[in-house]
């Protein structure tokens, strides 16, 4: 069986929300909102396919926006998808979601539609739009009666953190099939995630114990711990363990960026990573993904330059999350700001 290869495309900038937190939004809400043509969507498609023949990798595509939904050529790309045997996730909002569409969705191979919960009503409310959070937990019920995987992401920031345990409750409450959260990435104009790494690392400890709570009471969602800290904190609790058969400069797992992911932007843009500021690496209307995977992309893969994980036992599982990295600092190899570890070579050396 090959490997997946996953392409996270933003096919629209186009959404019913202008969410405080939002890397497309944050620094202006009256951006220009970029839309795929239907060619340029048959141009970027075909680009990934030649990019997987290339590699010999399997495509796995994460259809994303704004709200992809509202692209006007979202059914005719999904029936583009299921003539090729592609599966498929949805990042989208619920506002469009009816049982009807849950059932479409299905039908043309939609595997997982993720929602986003960024806090309980108020905060949530307030992050993204009035009676957004009641919608979300109402359309939960469409996706699972369709036989889609429900999907809750929450984007933690030090404004959301304490409500991230009654998040958990509310989504067992509901009986969403995944959850997980990864951190806010400060986009250009802000710089600060409000979060220390004690902090963070508090929070970790709260979920973990919800998280055993949960899974011994027998519930059915899966909380994916996506976080890369979350082998830092796995290993301190001896649950991680490095395998002695580890071999030297080998990369085993943590950001995927470089590895097996890439990202392309409504107006074409490729990015290494949609959360890294400035992460262009080319533009899939002009160029060959293909090509691009192996030249400018190496700039990502030098795993001797982060800062401080290249002083780290743990660089081949963790590397915490360059997107937070480096939104303070620009530097894609600068020092997760939640890692909590203490490095003695790297905190001398800075
Ligand atoms: C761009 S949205 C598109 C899907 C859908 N509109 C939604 O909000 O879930 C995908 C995810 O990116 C997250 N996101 C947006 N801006 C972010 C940022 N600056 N840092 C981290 N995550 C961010 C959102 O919270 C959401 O979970
Ligand atoms: S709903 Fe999603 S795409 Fe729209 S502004 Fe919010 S985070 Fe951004
Ligand atoms: S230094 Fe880097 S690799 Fe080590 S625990 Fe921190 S983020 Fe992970």
């Amino acid at each position: 069986m090959k490997e997946y290869f996953s392409f996270q495309w933003h096919i629209t900038d186009e959404c019913d929300q202008r969410c405080k937190h939002c890397y497309i939004f944050s620094e202006d809400n009256r951006i220009k909102l970029n839309i795929m043509t239907w060619a340029q969507i048959q141009e970027i498609f075909y680009n990934c396919m030649d990019f997987c023949e290339v590699y010999d990798r399997l495509p796995y595509f994460y259809l994303t926006g704004g709200d992809p939904i509202l692209h006007p050529d979202f059914w005719k790309l999904l029936a583009l998808l299921k003539e090729h045997g592609i599966p498929f996730t949805i990042l989208g909002n619920p506002f469009h979601l009816t049982d009807e569409v849950c059932r479409r969705l299905r039908d043309h191979g939609c595997q997982k539609y993720q929602l986003s919960l960024d806090g309980m009503q108020e905060t949530h409310d307030w992050f993204r739009k009035q009676g957004s959070f009641a919608c979300t937990l109402e359309k939960i019920d469409c996706i699972n009666k369709a036989g889609i995987q429900s999907v809750i992401m929450t984007t933690v920031s030090g404004t959301n953190r304490k409500e991230v345990a009654a998040i958990i409750d509310t989504v067992v409450a509901h009986h969403v099939d995944v959850f997980a959260f990864a951190r806010y990435c400060p986009t250009s104009e802000e710089k600060y995630t409000g979060m220390t790494p004690q902090e963070y690392r508090e929070l970790l400890e709260i979920c973990d114990h919800k998280f055993q709570e949960y899974e011994a009471a027998g519930c059915s969602t899966y909380f994916n711990k996506k976080d890369h800290l979350w082998t830092l904190y796995e290993y301190e609790k001896g649950t991680f363990k490095i395998p002695d058969s580890a071999g030297e400069g080998t990369i085993y797992g943590g950001c995927n960026c470089g590895n097996c992911h890439i990202t392309i932007l409504p107006n074409g843009d490729i990015y290494a990573c949609r959360r890294v500021q400035n992460s262009k690496v080319g533009n899939g209307l002009e160029d060959r993904l293909a090509d691009v995977w192996v030249c400018q992309m190496e700039n990502y893969r030098d795993y001797t330059k982060f800062e401080k994980c290249s002083k780290c036992e743990l660089l081949a599982w963790c590397r915490g999350c360059p997107a937070v990295g480096s939104g303070k600092s620009g530097n894609f190899y600068a020092a997760d700001p939640q890692c909590w570890k203490e490095i003695q070579e790297w905190n001398y050396s800075n």
